[in-house]
């Protein structure tokens, strides 16, 4: 089977790509990197499964010619990767050339093969010697960033098609120093309540200066997960709301609005930095286009205790590998939402969609109908959207490879390609070859 949509249903300018991360793929223990709270969390029994970090992962740091040729084969006009702060800085401050020399190879690479570079400066490696000053607790945190931003696009920014700061901010605060799901595996309000501002102010603060040094194309890129009541109930309408501000509207309100939502302030307002108000200038400085991430919604209901007295309900429809339902009208209506409520004509990228699978190679190939099934819906609902209307204007599948999964380790697989990680051989799925097909221009 073959994906229903085709690059011609989309406008002749509409740029379809696939998403990687960093330490996702590289493999840390190469080139110089330095150590990350990633590795920290992974190192402490029960974080992640297996305790699993990324130290091998796809070797992609090895491999990225390969990997490259997988992209540009596959017909896509777009490759969304990261670059890792932590082999850029290792201490997070002092530059490793090596690292540079890495990610400029890697740019000219893509350039070579008529793939457009959209770089994400942050997606989750914080190097160790930061977190040991407190990370995103840390207000410094913003000039830090700023600093690391500067340094590697005097190298590379001549050349990168666009640039995003954050890749997620929910999972960096929120699921990373609440929920404890993430590095640094936190559980503290206060602790979230301070990484959700300084997230925001470092996207700010390092756009201003990608804007100083004269880099253009810069955006950023929010994970929306649709909420829903659990029950008709008034409480559970109210849990759904708590749910959403955390989730969506505590970081595209700041950014497009210059405010945090009202029930955010009630929750968590006596956790945020003294004068959080003063930093909205800059948390709010303009840009250019806006990604989103998505991949499920949640049924919430009313929990006793405290902020935000929620709790997530088993939800009826067909579920992905994660566990997720899949619900790809929520996609729709947050690209109408964000364009109507926050970002009105900015352009919008899908810089993340897709799904895990167990995926196993039968007969050396891997038949992924259910992921094509999902890209199909997914796609569905990006034309409806712009057939209401809205400047969507690139889709990226998330991912290109099978990958370590953060706190799932290498079990989760969400690739278009498969990885074995014994041998490190690639074999591209059904989905792969989906895609490749209907992206043909030929
Ligand atoms: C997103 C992350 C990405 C990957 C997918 C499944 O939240 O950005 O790294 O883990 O989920």
């Amino acid at each position: 089977m073959t994906l229903e949509h085709k690059r011609t249903d989309f406008a002749e300018d509409f740029l379809f790509g696939v998403s990687t991360s960093a330490y996702q793929i590289e493999g840390h223990s190469f080139g110089g990197a330095g150590p990350t709270h990633w590795d920290t969390f992974a190192a402490t029994p029960g974080n992640v499964v297996n305790a699993e970090n990324g130290d091998v992962a796809c070797d992609h740091y090895h491999r990225w010619a390969e990997d490259l040729d997988l992209v540009a084969k596959g017909n896509f006009d777009v490759y969304r990767f990261s670059a890792s702060w932590a082999r850029v800085m290792p201490d997070g401050r002092k530059v490793n050339p090596e690292g540079l020399d890495y990610y400029d190879r890697l740019i000219d690479g893509m350039l070579e093969r008529g793939i457009k570079p959209a770089l994400t400066l942050y997606h989750w490696e914080l190097p160790a010697a930061l977190s040991d000053l407190g990370g995103w607790r840390n207000r410094e945190i913003a000039s830090w960033f700023a600093d690391y931003a500067e340094t590697l696009m005097a190298r590379i920014g001549d050349r990168v098609w666009s640039t995003a700061t954050i890749n997620e901010f929910w999972c960096v605060s929120w699921l990373s120093h609440f929920l404890g799901h993430h590095a640094p595996g936190l559980r503290d309000v206060r602790a979230a309540a301070r990484a959700i501002h300084h997230v925001l102010l470092a996207h700010g603060t390092a756009t201003q200066a990608l804007r100083a040094q004269g880099v253009g194309n810069l955006g950023a890129v929010f994970n929306l997960e649709y909420s829903q009541p659990a029950d008709d109930s008034a409480e559970a309408q109210a849990a759904a709301a708590r749910y959403d501000a955390i989730y969506n509207e505590a970081f595209l309100g700041p950014v497009f609005k210059r405010a945090y939502p009202e029930s955010l302030l009630e929750g968590l307002g006596n956790h945020l930095p003294n004068g959080w108000q003063n930093d909205m200038d800059v948390i709010s400085e303009p840009v250019d286009w806006v990604g989103i991430n998505y991949y499920t919604r949640k049924l919430i209901a009313q929990a006793p205790g405290p902020y935000p007295s929620l709790t997530e309900i088993d939800g009826p429809l067909p579920k992905t590998y994660m566990g997720w339902e899949i619900y790809p009208q929520g996609l729709e209506s947050f690209l109408k939402r964000v364009a109507e409520n926050f970002s009105g004509d900015l352009p919008l990228y899908v810089t993340e969609n897709g799904m895990a699978a167990p995926d196993p190679l039968v007969d050396g190939a891997i038949d992924d109908q259910d992921r094509i099934a999902y890209f199909d819906a997914h796609l569905s609902s990006v034309r409806n959207a712009i057939a209401a209307g809205v400047p969507v204007k690139g889709y990226f599948a998330w991912s290109l490879l099978d990958n370590y999964e953060w706190a799932f380790g290498y079990d989760k697989r969400f690739g278009l390609v498969h990885v074995d990680f014994d041998n490190l051989e690639r074999t591209p799925k059904a989905s792969y070859h989906a895609f490749r097909d209907s992206l043909s221009r030929a």
